[in-house]
């Protein structure tokens, strides 16, 4: 069936969908941050003004069939002069955070801090002003994906100068704008970075490097400067700021595709330690887990290499980057179930892992192929958090579903979606004593999906980009938010 069916089903029945489980109700914390998230590239648009440099994902977005029907965020939904517009509609839907990124290459054309643009810094300046002025507590990301370009020429994240540059970023960002922000996020899913950016090459800059070697270098040097920003931040800025800093990862939730096989369930763990735990374990446990180390090693020596494809941490290293966290940002949007396989020699990610992944059929469809209604699994997820880091504070940083062709204003099915995976969330806190501090949903508005150009949409607000001003209209589901964050139960 398709997408379409599945709304009409739920719009025509109420939410028929059998669940196993009955809601639960009951409270979360008083200081629970709800906020909804949006990044730079996906809704600034504003790509040349007042001084900014090009990112990766402007160059990319500009070369041929890289972005479904060749879209660009030259101008995505101009949050770059909206200011206003963007504080008003977080304020209608009664959020207490709101979670945004900086522009790297808008506040420093070529990545270096030898040429500020004092106009891009200006710019968050005004819009944290305008935020604090609402009452709504900013939650910044470093960096969502939009490299400077002039950083990419030479190598990216291939070259660990990388490190350095993005220190020295975070750094005049903690000095100009700290004072303002008491929620840090040094990177979004570095997972999608070194796999989709440097591996497959589905996103910018789009290298497509074959059998994988290329992102674990490029992982290793994200951890690393993630590590470094942290420590900038602890040594320079926390007594004076007060504030929390953290990295954001992604995770999908993994089952067993067959729990009477062992098989299955040891693939299911291989597909959260190589996700979640790629960067998780060297972070909150010091070094790559045993699984993800025995692995590559043993394939790379297999295929006649000298040493792991996994680059190694020092002893001196694994000290810096370890304990890097305030909190534990995680993004989660669906799960999979998995069995192993054996891939031979094939040197590739997947090899890797030696797992297939498939959704089940019973799981609702979204408006994205990858992202199937399966609720259960953020519980799951948080509880695995919870046993394998050591029960850190939990930021939701992002969750949240799509839809696409026709426009619908009536989007109950994100109402379903938000009211199933919130109140997982609920039982995570109340049943499990899972430590989550907050809930962000993506995302505000309808924004460029990355290589799915805007025919994806996440929105709260629907952009219609075929008025020159881009007005935001509010979906059914802004009503719905906001009555879950008002009610005292968790949900609406
Ligand atoms: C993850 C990313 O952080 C965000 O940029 C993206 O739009 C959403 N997930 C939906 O795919």
């Amino acid at each position: 069936y398709s997408a379409h069916f599945y709304y009409n089903v739920i719009k025509d029945n109420g939410f028929p969908m059998p669940d196993d489980e009955k809601m639960l109700y009951g409270h979360f914390r008083e200081d629970f941050m709800w906020s909804t998230a949006s990044s730079a590239y996906q809704i600034e648009g504003g790509w040349r003004a007042d001084g900014k440099g090009l990112s990766i994902w402007d160059k990319f977005a500009h070369s041929p069939s890289r972005i479904l029907n060749d879209d660009v965020g030259d101008i995505a939904c101009d949050s770059y002069n909206k200011i206003e517009e963007d504080v008003a509609i977080l304020k209608q839907l009664k959020v207490s955070h709101y979670r945004f990124s900086i522009s790297w290459p808008r506040v420093l054309p070529d990545g270096t801090i030898n040429h500020i643009n004092e106009a891009g810094i200006n710019y968050y300046q005004k819009l944290l002003n305008a935020l604090l002025a609402a009452n709504i507590q900013p939650q910044v990301t470093l960096y969502h994906w939009d490299l400077p370009q002039a950083i990419e020429d030479y190598g990216g994240f291939l070259n660990d100068s990388f490190v350095k540059l993005f220190r020295d970023y975070a750094d005049l960002m903690f000095d100009r704008l700290g004072s303002k922000v008491k929620i840090w996020i040094t990177f979004n899913e570095p997972i999608m970075v070194a796999n989709h950016g440097y591996g497959f090459g589905g996103f910018a800059p789009g290298i497509n490097s074959g059998p994988d070697t290329l992102p674990y270098i490029v992982g290793h040097n994200l951890i690393k400067a993630h590590a470094e920003a942290w420590h900038v931040y602890n040594d320079k800025y926390r007594a004076k700021q007060n504030g929390k800093i953290s990295i954001t990862l992604n995770s999908d939730w993994s089952e067993p595709r067959n729990p009477y096989r062992q098989e299955d369930y040891d693939a299911a763990r291989r597909v959260v330690e190589f996700y979640l735990g790629w960067f998780a374990h060297p972070i909150f446990n010091g070094d790559y887990s045993e699984i993800v180390k025995t692995r590559i090693r043993d394939r790379s020596l297999a295929a006649g290499l000298p040493h792991s494809r996994l680059p190694e941490f020092t002893p001196e290293e694994i000290k810096r980057v370890k304990g890097t966290h305030d909190f534990f940002g995680l993004n989660h949007y669906t799960s999979v179930l998995a069995f192993p396989v054996d891939y031979g020699d094939d040197a590739s990610f997947d090899a890797d892992k030696g797992v297939v992944t498939v959704s089940d059929r019973v799981w609702l469809d979204t408006g994205s192929v990858w992202l199937k209604v399966a609720p259960f699994g953020l519980r799951k997820l948080l509880n695995f958090i919870k046993e394998q880091y050591g029960n850190p504070p939990i930021i939701i940083t992002e969750n949240g579903v799509s839809e696409k062709g026709t426009v619908d204003l009536n989007d109950v099915h994100r109402n379903y979606y938000y009211e199933k995976y919130i109140n997982q969330v609920l039982k995570a806190y109340l049943l499990d004593g899972v430590d989550v501090r907050g809930y962000t949903a993506w995302s505000l508005m309808d924004n460029l999906e990355w290589a799915a150009g805007f025919s994806e949409r996440f929105g709260f607000f629907y952009v219609n980009r075929s008025d020159p001003n881009l007005p935001r209209v509010p979906k059914n589901s802004v009503n719905f938010y906001t009555k879950v964050i008002k009610s005292p139960t968790g949900s609406a």
